[in-house]
């Protein structure tokens, strides 16, 4: 096993005129055994990060080590890394079997070892009774194990994953996410999961790297990016609904917004132009609070969300579904604990924090 280090890596494809910067200097150190979660949009960067990191695409400034080694300069396999995509190729003509086996037959291993290795990861995955079945006779989901199957036979110091699930329908996903967190639990080896779903990252992640064109936004843990995020970028990205943001002017205890004011339960860390974010499941209803004009109101079963306007801009909150369902052009009262006030900066879009 083995750590990963990420030092002022740089991409970009094309030359000249044509140049086009897609990673942006990032820096990360990952330790030996973490499953890190790569997240952001699509375009940002993630599978380039990744594929630079298996020695698929070249580095063009900056250094990556695993482990002791910089890697730069090594060919994807004198990597010790193995990679599952969301594209899984099996072979169709061959068994479950030789589709894990075929790897390590390569390689020249012995057959007793390769037997053993292709054995214990089938039963760690469940397949040890699909062994003989060729890839048509399985389901999506146990096509997608096999895959797996085939990169843990392997033994790698690193495992990347490039939005392995994505083919997969909502039950599956849910279904194989909790089966990499028992593989990772199982084999602890240092694990790179790129995906653009949130609510994978959060499942997943045991800290996140959050990307946005070609920069990393936030590192850190699902709580620390979900309860601190470092942007607003951040903050609309994870959590859902998003956080909702208000621009506005801040004195004290008092927000405005062209000419409308409300009341902030604590002051504002500084005076002047600011983004104040509040989740809409952090926000309650409170005949006493900041008016929020109603405009739609879905229904999801356990909750409602509530659309509407607060100080002129959208703004939704969650609320049970056990109180009453507002009414499109009501007027409600909502308010939140100061704890739950997110202050960001207009300009550099970056959190702002009591001095
Ligand atoms: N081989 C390539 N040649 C030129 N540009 C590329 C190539 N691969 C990716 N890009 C560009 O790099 C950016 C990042 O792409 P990618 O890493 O695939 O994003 P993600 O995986 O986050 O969706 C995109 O703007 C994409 O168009
Ligand atoms: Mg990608």
């Amino acid at each position: 096993m083995a750590s990963i280090s990420l030092r002022r890596v740089e991409k970009a494809y094309g030359h000249g005129a044509k140049l086009n910067k897609v990673i942006h200097g990032l820096d990360a150190e990952i330790a030996d055994g973490e499953f890190i979660v790569i997240v952001g949009p699509s375009g940002c960067g993630k599978s380039t990060l990744l594929r630079m990191v298996a020695g698929l695409e070249e580095i063009t400034g900056g250094e990556i080590a695993i482990g002791a080694r910089v890697v730069n300069q090594l060919e994807p396999s004198q990597r010790d890394i193995a990679m599952v995509f969301q594209n899984y190729a099996l072979y169709p003509h061959m068994s479950v079997y030789d589709n894990m086996a075929y790897g390590l037959k390569i390689a020249g291993r012995p057959k007793a070892e390769i037997d053993e290795r292709v054995r214990k990861a089938a039963g760690i995955l469940e397949l040890g009774h699909l062994l003989e079945r060729r890839p048509r006779e399985l389901s999506g989901g146990q096509r997608q194990r096999v895959a797996m199957g085939r990169a843990i036979v392997r033994q790698p110091q690193v495992f990347l994953f490039d939005e392995p699930l994505s083919n997969l329908d909502a039950k599956l996903r849910a279904q194989t996410r909790l089966e990499i967190q028992k593989l990772h639990r199982e084999l602890g080896i240092t694990s790179l999961f790129v995906t653009h779903d949130q609510v994978e990252a959060m499942t997943l992640a045991q800290r996140m790297i959050v990307m946005n064109g070609g920069r990393m936004e936030q590192f850190g843990t699902p709580e620390a990016v979900y309860s601190r995020p470092a942007s607003t970028f951040v903050a609309g990205f994870i959590g859902s609904p998003p956080m909702n943001l208000l621009d506005g002017e801040a004195a004290g205890t008092a927000f405005s917004h062209q000419g409308q004011s409300v009341a902030l339960p604590a002051a504002a860390p500084r005076a002047g132009a600011l983004v104040l974010g509040l989740r809409p499941e952090h926000a309650r209803i409170d005949p006493a609070g900041w008016p929020m004009q109603v405009q739609t109101v879905e229904m999801l079963g356990a909750e409602r969300l509530v659309h509407g306007q607060v100080l002129g801009q959208g703004f939704t909150l969650r609320i049970d579904s056990t109180l009453p369902a507002p009414q499109a052009g009501q007027t409600l009262g909502v308010s939140a604990d100061a704890a739950h006030l997110h202050w960001f900066d207009p300009g550099s879009r970056q959190r702002v924090d009591a001095a």
